[in-house]
């Protein structure tokens, strides 16, 4: 039996030799160089069971190859590795039929399984999808950071499949962004994409809202109208803020995308619903569930394709590059042009961002509107940050008076208290808002005692065993060493 062997292209020398090495190692015969036309000429004459190439050549760019080499070897999978990655690099190597896209640095042992899933997934025709129609400059997604490759390696994958995502994030974070470029490089791009806010509509209207309601429906429904579902009938329909669901709604909809129909409020005429759905929620639907909140079987049905968004300060990587287009749309905006020097850009990387990329975004339009200077320094980003807080490395304990947390604290339970007003058998909202403090408090004292329990213990003047157990009935994530 002959080996497999993989075409590299590359022009950078030193990862032909890393790929050369892994592969061969793994039992793989490899052929490498370090451009275009090489690779094509070894296609044409019918060499290798695989491609790995990189983008940029010095020839020509890799993406631009996929469609040539699928025309002439439809069954040959092309691996696609890019530094330079962005929504559209891997929006575009999906559509054109790359078998996999891998943003650099890559792990390698995550090539080896790309490669091995590459050589034995029977092949399937490629159904090529309409290339997108953005163009590089006018990206809907900025960031390059390791979590926001991943999703765009999502989105990428989801531009031919048609599946259910779920969105979780803070608040911010860019859900409804990534739920819209999902809709816009998917299939149904053409179809409207429809949005409702569970959040934002009062309860006892959600139902009508979404499935619409017919004439003399209920008091007040003097005309027949039509529900969401039926706006979006052959595009996306984005639910969000889908935590917020409540629980009579939540049971209509699971039966809806059981069953494929619908009926309006008052009507009878069962409605074929042809939607694709994205939900989203900063809520911790494992939670919610817990409480007895969101239904199960509900949440297993949307959870088809999570996608997580991380907090900005988790990928403080991205902030000059957001910081920089924020200033560019606000110029754009015809407020006057404005740089930041490093000095800034090592503020706002300190800053905790509790608004995430809206907080951002709003900020530099302010100092876009306000600062006098063109280049904005370190003082007029932390004269902004009027709310700054030291970051967390600094010591669990916020320098915050007292009234200060009280008075947050009782402002989030009188919320508590209104949205669950009619939630008469509720029997445990003590521990339900104490949770609601203790998740927190623990996980910012793991994250400044980087992971270490038996610190965190200590500073929280907790029994080790009662902060275990705490971790474990608040799933708090624990990764040592990290933050
Ligand atoms: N990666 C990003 N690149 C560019 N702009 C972004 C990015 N993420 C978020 N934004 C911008 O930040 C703002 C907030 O994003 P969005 O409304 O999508 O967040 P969200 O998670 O839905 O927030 P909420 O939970 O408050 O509804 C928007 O103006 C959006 O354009
Ligand atoms: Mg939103």
């Amino acid at each position: 039996m002959t080996l497999p062997t993989v075409l590299v292209a590359d022009d950078d020398r030193s990862i032909r030799t890393v790929l050369t090495q892994a592969l061969g190692r793994a039992g793989y015969q490899v052929r490498s160089t370090g451009n275009a036309a090489t690779l094509w000429r070894w296609v044409e004459d019918g060499e290798g069971d695989l491609v790995i190439t990189d983008v940029v050549m010095p020839d020509e760019n890799g993406l631009d190859l996929i469609p040539r080499i699928k025309r002439v070897r439809p069954d040959l999978r092309v691996i696609v590795m890019s530094a330079q990655s962005t929504l559209m690099t891997a929006v575009k190597a999906a559509q054109r039929g790359a078998f996999e896209y891998l943003p650099k640095p890559f792990d390698l042992q995550e090539l080896l399984s790309v490669v091995g899933r590459a050589l034995a997934t029977p092949s399937t025709p490629v159904i090529s999808a309409p290339e997108a129609r953005d163009s590089e400059e006018r990206l809907p997604l900025i960031g390059r950071s390791a979590s926001m490759q991943e999703i765009y390696r999502t989105i990428a994958r989801l531009t031919t499949a048609d599946l259910t995502v779920m969105i979780n994030g803070e608040s911010g974070t860019g859900k409804e962004l990534v739920a819209r470029a999902l809709h816009d490089y998917g299939k149904r791009r053409g179809g409207p994409f429809v949005a409702i806010n569970m959040a934002a509509i009062p309860r006892e209207l959600i139902e009508s809202e979404l499935f619409g309601h017919e004439r003399g429906a209920f008091t007040g429904a003097t005309n027949r109208s039509q529900g969401r579902f039926e706006q979006a009938n052959g595009g996306t329909l984005f639910l969000d803020e889908i935590g917020d669901m409540p629980p009579e709604a939540q049971t209509r909809l699971l039966r809806v995308l059981q069953e494929g129909e619908f009926t309006s409020v008052g009507g009878r005429q069962p409605i074929k619903a042809n939607v694709r759905i994205i939900a989203a929620t900063h809520r911790d639907l494992r939670t919610a569930i817990r409480q007895g909140a969101f239904r199960e079987d509900l949440f297993y049905r949307l959870n088809v394709v999570p996608i997580r968004l991380p907090p900005l300060r988790e990928r403080v990587e991205d902030i000059a590059l957001l910081a920089r287009h924020f200033l560019d749309r606000a110029r754009d905006d015809g407020l006057p042009n404005k740089n930041l020097d490093q000095g800034a850009i090592d503020r706002l990387k300190q800053h905790p961002w509790p608004g995430n990329v809206r907080e951002l975004e709003n900020l530099m339009r302010r100092l876009a509107a306000l600062c006098p200077e063109e280049t904005i320094g370190a003082d007029a980003v932390a004269i902004e940050l009027t709310d700054a807080e030291p970051p967390a490395e600094s010591g669990p304990v916020q320098p915050m008076g007292p009234d200060t947390l009280s008075s947050a604290v009782e402002r989030h339970i009188k919320e508590f208290l209104r949205t669950h007003n009619d939630g008469v058998n509720a029997t445990d909202i003590y521990d339900k808002i104490i949770s609601e403090v203790e998740r927190p408090l623990i996980k910012l004292t793991l994250a400044a005692t980087r992971g270490n329990q038996i610190k965190a213990a200590a500073m929280l003047g907790l029994n080790r065993n009662t902060l275990r157990k705490k971790i474990r009935d608040l799933e708090i994530p624990v990764v040592r060493g990290l933050m």
